[in-house]
This record gives C-alpha cells, sequence and structure tokens, in this order.
C-alpha cells in the first residue's frame, strides 16, 4: 500500500471520514556539495521518493491534534501557547509553527496524522521532510503565499533555534523546493537553484542513483558537526572573508600555509568541494556521467582525509561500490561520520550492483546494509 493511502486509512478510522487534505515533504540524498551549505557554498542534492505524509483536517481553533502513526503516540498543542519540551517528535511541528509565528505568519489549527519512509537517523533528512510537511499542511489550513525558500529558512531555524542542531539549509532547501526528475544546484548564500538533470553513461543509457546505508550510527555526530562549523568560521576570519565561499582556489593556495594543519585541511575541504560542485553541476549538464562519477570520488577522498567526517564502515562501502562493473562514481553523502554513502550507477548495472554491493559489505563488516535505488522527486506538496 502506498504510504498515502496508509496515512489516509489510518486517518479514516480516527476521524471517521476522509480527510479533506493531504500533504507530503521528501528526504534527501545529496550528490556532492558537502559541509559546503553552512559556508553559503554550493550543493548539489535531490529529493527522493521517500517522503513524510500528513492527512489532516482544520480546526475551527488555534489547536494542532497530530498523530504520529509509526510510534502510535498523540500530541496536541496550542498555537497560542508553545513551549518547548524537549526531544520528542512533536518539537519539530512546534519549532515550525514558533519559527513561523515568529515571521509573522498567521496560522490556523488542524487535526491529523502522519507517516513517513524516510529511514531515521541515517542522514536522508527525515526531520527536515517533517518540517516542510508541517509547514504545508499550515499552508492549507492559513493563508499566506507559498514560498520554498522562505519556509526552507524557517526549517533550519527550527532545527538551530528550537531543536538545537547546528545545521545548514541544504536538507529544508532540497525538502521545499525538489523537482521531479532532476537534481537541483543550489547557491546557499542567494538560495537560488537551478535544475541539473542526472546524467546519461557514453551509451544513451540512464544512471541511477543508489543510496548506500551503512547502518552504522556513530556517537558524537552533533559535536564532529559542530567542530567542523567552527574550524570553517576560523579559517574564513583568517582569510577575512564572510565565509570560505569567498575564498578561491588561487587564493588558498597562496595565503593558506599560514592556517595550522587542521585548520587548513577543513578550509582544503570547502573550497576544493565549491568547485567540484559547480563543475559536477556543468557535466551533468553536458551529459557526462564519468566527470560526475570521477567528482563524487574525488569529493570521497577530500571528506575522508581532510574533513575526516568518514568512518571506517562509510570508506569500506564507498571502496565496494566504486570496484562494480558500471559504478560511475560513489562517495559518503550527508554530515557524515555513519550514516549513508550514495553511488552513480549505469541503469543496465543496477540489479547486480545492489546484490554484490550488499554482499561484500556484510562480508567485509558483518553489518547488513540497506540500499536504496532512488528517483529524483518532487518538494513538498499538497497531495490533496
Ligand atoms: C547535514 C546538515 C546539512 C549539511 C550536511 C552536510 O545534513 O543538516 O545542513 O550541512 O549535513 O553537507
Amino acid at each position: 500500500m502506498s504510504l498515502e493511502k496508509f496515512v489516509e486509512e489510518k486517518f479514516v478510522e480516527k476521524f471517521g471520514e476522509a480527510p479533506s487534505i493531504v500533504v507530503q515533504a521528501p528526504g534527501r540524498v545529496n550528490l556532492i556539495g558537502e559541509h559546503t551549505d553552512y559556508n553559503d557554498g554550493f550543493v548539489l542534492p535531490m529529493a527522493i521518493d521517500r517522503s513524510v505524509v500528513i492527512a489532516l483536517r482544520p480546526r475551527a481553533d488555534k489547536e494542532i491534534h497530530v498523530t504520529a502513526l509509526d510510534i502510535g503516540e498523540t500530541a496536541v498543542f496550542d498555537l497560542n501557547n508553545l513551549k518547548n519540551e524537549g526531544n520528542s517528535w512533536v518539537e519539530y511541528l512546534k519549532g515550525m509553527a514558533w519559527a513561523m509565528q515568529n515571521a509573522g505568519y498567521s496560522l490556523n489549527g488542524w487535526e491529523g496524522a502522519f507517516s513517513g519512509n524516510v529511514p531515521r537517523g541515517a542522514g536522508l533528512s527525515s526531520s527536515a521532510a517533517l518540517e516542510m510537511a508541517t509547514a504545508k499542511a499550515f499552508h492549507a489550513v492559513s493563508e499566506f503565499e507559498w514560498q520554498p525558500a522562505e519556509m526552507a529558512k524557517l526549517g533550519q531555524i527550527t532545527e538551530n533555534k528550537w531543536v538545537g542542531v547546528n545545521s545548514g539549509i541544504m536538507d529544508q532547501m532540497i525538502s521545499a523546493s525538489g523537482q521531479e526528475g532532476s537534481a537541483l544546484l543550489i547557491d546557499c548564500r542567494s538560495l537560488q537553484s537551478e535544475l541539473v538533470p542526472l546524467p546519461h553513461a557514453v551509451d544513451g543509457s540512464k544512471t541511477a542513483v543508489v543510496i548506500l546505508d551503512s547502518a552504522t550510527r556513530h556517537t558524537h555526530v552533533d559535536s564532529g558537526y559542530n567542530d567542523r562549523r567552527e574550524q570553517c568560521e576560523q579559517a574564513a576570519k583568517y582569510f577575512e572573508v564572510k565565509a570560505l565561499r569567498d575564498v578561491s582556489i588561487t587564493e588558498f593556495l597562496e595565503t593558506g600555509d599560514g592556517l595550522e594543519d587542521v585548520t587548513y585541511r577543513r578550509a582544503k575541504h570547502v573550497v576544493t568541494e565549491n568547485l567540484r560542485t559547480l563543475n559536477a553541476a556543468k557535466s551533468m549538464k553536458n551529459a557526462d556521467a564519468e566527470l560526475l562519477g570521477q567528482l563524487m570520488n574525488e569529493s570521497h577522498i577530500s571528506m575522508r582525509d581532510d574533513f575526516e567526517i568518514s568512518t571506517k564502515e562509510l570508506d569500506a562501502m564507498v571502496n565496494i561500490a566504486q570496484s562494480q562493473d558500471g559504478c560511475f562514481g560513489a562517495r559518503m553523502t550527508g554530515g557524515g561520520f555513519g550514516g549513508c554513502a550514495v553511488a552513480l550507477v549505469h541503469e543496465a548495472h543496477v540489479d547486480e550492483f545492489v546484490t554484490a554491493v550488499a554482499k561484500q559489505y556484510e562480508e567485509q563488516t558483518n553489518i547488513k546494509p540497506n540500499i536504496y535505488v532512488c528517483h529524483p522527486s518532487a518538494g513538498a506538496s499538497q497531495i490533496k
């Protein structure tokens, strides 16, 4: 049964009638451009065909009554009295309401239920999906114009100020504004984005994007992430610029050697990753899957050696993926310290690729991976 149908049926069981509104927002995978978003740089993610779906109906008051179907919990909160109460899933919804109201949006109440099939904690942005689906739910029952970049900014504020995670803007931007069939090159300074299609192989065949979940989740993810942010900010200060986005590769090579080793390597990753991301977008426009794959491989080395956010499991996964027939390139994706890798694969080789990678990864690590072939999908939308 589709996720949408499942949520609608559960709504009917609970409320005795069909929902008048159904909204969805997807998770994402980033093809290239890692830890560049909070450096005002470039990212190249795509929304995936896994999402959060909320079925709802308006309420006449300012209350939200919402059931998380996956865990069978219901929460109630009042838009006139939003309180941050810790770690529960409902904080993503409350935080979104808080950020939207703070920004001047007048919101109305609703009641409903939601479920999702973005694996949680895997680095595929299940929380951004929940935030953007929540924004869509409010959009459906209130009166304001839907502006994806504005909603994404409020999602980031929710993460930073309400949930307490210091993340950048990429996940919310792609969940809010993804397009079916394309990845998006996003300039994280201007928030302008450009559609970029997946490239074809030389023989004209399609390529597939395969997500390789290492099934490992490491501790210290947040501190590792926050440390990297600080190191990047220090490097930007050294170069006397607003953000590392403003440092060209020439400037970096000419004047960067005054940085101490770790900060030097962190900055090197960001400066070169921005360049790789722009080149990746060009390679996609030129339908050059070989070049895109090569840039993905280089990006992995940079994250492994200079940014130091990979793990032995992710390295194993990436090496195994890269050594398969029909694989153009592979890299870890997302924040790092566990989670997923992403590979670009010739469509004709996908099935054997998936089987071989799963088998070899398990042999090497004793861990069963989760592998998803995914399609570039639409951003947040109202389905009904
Ligand atoms: C996480 C954050 C994003 C981004 C990536 C790394 O997914 O939420 O903002 O920084 O890590 O590219």
